[in-house]
């Protein structure tokens, strides 16, 4: 059975059109125009018909509650006599409808298509490397429509003026590049801009990175990735947005906005890609590039929601994957692409291989050669193919041979003009030339600070944070203090290590402000060091501090693509520097900064407090040393669960019950268990007997300062049927002492199904700041279509029966209240 052919048109509809992101209409009917428009004239009389459909035909009963174009063409489950006529009327008044007005730039499209020969045309669906032989030749002769890498501004005024003046039909170039978290001003990485749970900011990160990478001549990244995972061994969940596919979702809708701006032709607007489709981040063993496996259901419900919900922000472009999934490469997966992507999503953006996945289908065991490469991207509607040669080279004879239609390479070639043609190219080719703020302006390094200060997360704390403004001496240890490269993280091609500043060097103004004295040892050469150079002297040091602040973690080079990692514990001799520093009997403030969740459980205990910082960028310094003061409370939250040994992988907070879930009841720890005990004396649920059943830190965790309590959760109704929304409301409260952010967040269950359901499931968060004392209500509304799922036959449905609805501060507490789905 062809599985994309089991989700109807209207599933797909059904999780975009429930969105509350904001969105750009425009844009989403630029290159979604399979998601309806909810407004139009042309809505409402469908709306009408729907409804007089549903009534006199007796079709099955409603599945959600907006238009669907799936229910006509669905059979009534009875025909009556009035149904012929009634198609005959609808098939009238649909065509009295008025369409769109013709588009002008689709005669400009279809004029430029007319002069094009053949290699003109493949030249628009080939990406070359900025140092490729002959680039500016190829450029002239129209054999290259689009590049990447290439940010000399100079270099790429030049081969754009080359493309527009030189070349026979003067099309513009697209100048692509990977600006994942920030061109020059680089913020912290996607983990951690997730674990800010603010989209509004992340917006922002993306908004000023796409103005400073405009500014240089890039019109189009390749960003958001958003490819869920559950593996932090996988070194590329460093540019995730974590484990949960709403949040991921939320994350990468908010990078869509910020990139694109308002209007693609704005000056200062880049396209976005999001990458990768699909399944990427479920490597077997977290190992990049690895063989993926995936049920069906899963895709549907975890891997492909945060695709379609950034689609719905109005996503220009998508790019493939490296992987296979079940068997089949993905830029050579025609139901995935042609079928779902294409026919079912609508989806009429760029689609881009990754870089040489389209030949590398033959290293896969997929195709035999170039040639079939070449012929299965084509069918599976790849448009545009990274760095490797296939498409030019094969193309031709692949159409000589009938295989390939010429029709399917003028579309390719359309959605690729209607690319430049919505940048603005043709108009302006050197739109970088316009007005732009400068590289690293005092508010983008501001917007990078507040990103940093809200992304780092509070994970342990027994008052050893904030530091006490009149300290005195302060012991600063560690290869992460003063690493200026190290702290920007992987996918940095744009930063530069000397406009970092460093938690070392906001310390030290500090210090001579305020008057404490730092006492620093940078203890390991790198993170991955084994010898602690002068042990003796950081003792001495610990003793004469009143705290220390130990930076750990890993260089931006241990996380990334193809930097997947088996061990995840602190690399090199740094645990024998936690245990040395731990033996003190100094407060000990660890600052950990990585590209994933790094599993610390042993040496926890000598930690008074921890700061998970991630990769937080240019701006480190600044943040740490705001909050380790406590000028601001940290409020980041996990966006991905923290195992407590890398066996325990996958480990995620929205997994299944089991028939025999694990309890503090049943288990017995392997230390604990008796000589010779018989087999089945022991507890027999879900468990590991060393490592037990919870991680160590939960999805959604992480402390503040500050303290708050949630109160008076009360359900507007709680019977519903599918379609109507769930409305929910509780009281907030800071009752603490210290002004801070918390984020409320909102999770269900369904207690059974036709499918098992998870045992919990992230529906909708705000993070909100309060004053000390302060209260506030808080109001949540989720559509209980949303909480459907795919059921044996493929079809998205929301079942009727009990649910559980939680409101808390993480995955693993909470009030919770119970409702019901009735038919
Ligand atoms: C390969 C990576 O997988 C992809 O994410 C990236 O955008 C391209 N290389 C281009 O650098």
């Amino acid at each position: 059975m062809c599985w994309s052919k089991i989700a109807v048109i209207d599933d797909a509809d059904s999780i975009v059109t429930t969105i509350k992101e904001q969105r750009s209409i425009t844009q989403q009917q630029q290159y979604n125009p399979g998601l309806p428009d909810l407004c139009t004239p042309k809505v409402w009389v469908l709306r009408v018909l729907r409804f007089a459909t549903l009534k006199l035909f007796n079709f099955p009963s409603e599945r959600h509650p907006v238009f669907s174009v799936s229910d006509f063409f669905q059979k009534p489950k009875k025909m009556n006599k009035h149904y012929k006529i009634f198609i005959f009327l609808l098939i009238g008044l649909l065509s009295a409808c008025k369409g769109p007005a013709p588009d002008p730039i689709d005669a400009k499209i279809e004029t430029l298509l007319d002069q094009m020969t053949l290699e003109e045309k493949l030249g628009q669906l080939v990406k070359k490397n900025g140092d490729h032989p002959n680039l500016p030749d190829q450029i002239r002769q129209g054999l290259v429509g689009s590049i990447l890498n290439e940010v000399n501004p100079d270099r790429i005024y030049e081969l754009q003026r080359i493309a527009v003046e030189e070349s026979r039909l003067g099309i513009p170039l697209l100048v692509g590049r990977d600006v994942i978290h920030g061109f020059r001003t680089i913020f912290p990485i996607p983990l951690g801009q997730a674990a800010s749970w603010n989209p509004e900011l992340v917006e922002k990160g993306a908004r000023i990175a796409a103005v400073e990478a405009a500014s240089q001549g890039v019109n189009w990244t390749f960003a958001p990735m958003i490819d869920v995972t559950r593996d932090p061994r996988w070194g590329r969940i460093a540019e995730s947005f974590g484990e949960d596919p709403y949040l991921t979702g939320v994350m990468g809708a908010a990078k869509v906005r910020g990139f694109q701006g308002d209007s693609l032709s704005a000056h200062d607007a880049i396209a976005a890609c999001l990458k990768h489709f699909a399944a990427y981040g479920w490597a077997e063993g977290g190992r990049d590039y690895n063989t993926v496996s995936i049920p069906y259901n899963e895709l549907y419900d975890i891997i492909l929601p945060p695709f379609q919900m950034a689609l719905e922000a109005g996503a220009a472009t998508i790019m493939t994957a490296f992987n296979e999934i079940n068997g089949i490469p993905t830029t050579g997966h025609v139901s995935l692409l042609r079928d779902l992507l294409r026919e079912q999503w609508g989806f009429q953006g760029v689609l881009l291989s990754d870089w040489n996945s389209v030949t590398e289908m033959i290293v896969h065991g997929f195709t035999p050669n170039y040639k079939e490469s070449a012929y299965m991207a084509k069918q599976a509607t790849v448009d545009v193919e990274m760095v490797s040669r296939a498409y030019e080279t094969y193309l031709p004879q692949l159409i000589d041979e009938g295989r390939i239609n010429i029709e399917q390479i003028n579309d390719a070639v359309r959605r690729v003009l209607r690319l430049k043609f919505d940048l603005g190219l043709f108009e302006n080719p050197y739109r970088f030339k316009g007005d732009f703020p400068e590289l690293l302006a005092p508010e983008h390094l501001e917007a990078s600070k507040q990103m940093a200060l809200e992304s780092i997360v509070l994970l342990k704390n027994q008052g050893a944070l904030p530091l006490p403004k009149n300290i005195r001496r302060l012991a600063v240890i560690g290869p992460l203090a003063d690493a200026p490269h190290e702290q920007m993280g992987t996918w940095v091609f744009d930063g530069r290590k000397e406009n970092s500043i460093t938690p070392l060097q906001s310390l030290r103004e500090l210090g001579l402000s305020n008057g404490f004295e730092i006492y620093y040892h940078r203890a390991l050469e790198t993170s991955r060091s084994h010898q602690i150079t002068d042990p003796k002297g950081i003792l001495r040091s610990v003793g004469r501090a009143d705290a220390v602040l130990l930076f750990l973690g890993e260089e931006s080079i241990l996380s990334g693509e193809g930097k997947s990692l088996a061990n995840i514990n602190l690399q090199g001799a740094q645990e024998e520097l936690v245990r040395l520093v731990g033996t003190a009997n100094r407060p000990v403030i660890a600052i950990i900064m990585a590209g994933r969740p790094i599993t610390f459980e042993e040496v926890k205990p000598y930690m008074d407090a921890v700061l998970y910082a991630w990769h937080p960028g240019t701006m480190a310094g600044p943040a740490l040393t705001e909050l380790i003061f406590g000028k601001v409370s940290p409020s980041g939250k996990l966006p991905v669960t923290f195992p407590r040994h890398v066996g325990q992988i996958p480990i995620y907070y929205n997994h299944k019950n089991t028939g025999r879930p694990a309890s503090f009841e049943t288990f017995v720890h392997l230390y604990d268990i008796p000589v010779e005990a018989p087999q089945f004396s022991l507890g027999t649920t879900s468990h590991y007997l060393d490592y037990g059943f919870k991680p160590m830190f939960p999805f959604g965790f992480g402390l503040s300062y500050s303290s708050f309590e949630i109160s008076n959760v009360a359900l507007e109704n709680s019977q519903l049927k599918a379609g109507e929304y769930l409305k929910v409301a509780l009281a907030l409260k800071n009752t603490g002492k210290v002004k801070a952010a918390e984020v409320v967040q909102l999770y269900t269950r369904q207690k059974f199904g036709s499918r098992t359901r998870p045992v919990r499931e992230l529906r909708a968060f705000q993070k909100i700041l309060l004053e000390p004392g302060q209260e506030i209500k808080v109001y949540f509304e989720v559509n209980t279509h949303d909480l459907g799922f795919h059921n044996q036959q493929m079809q998205f449905v929301t079942e009727p029966g009990p649910f559980q609805l939680w409101v808390g501060t993480c995955s693993q507490s909470g009030i919770m209240k119970p409702f019901e789905i009735i038919e």
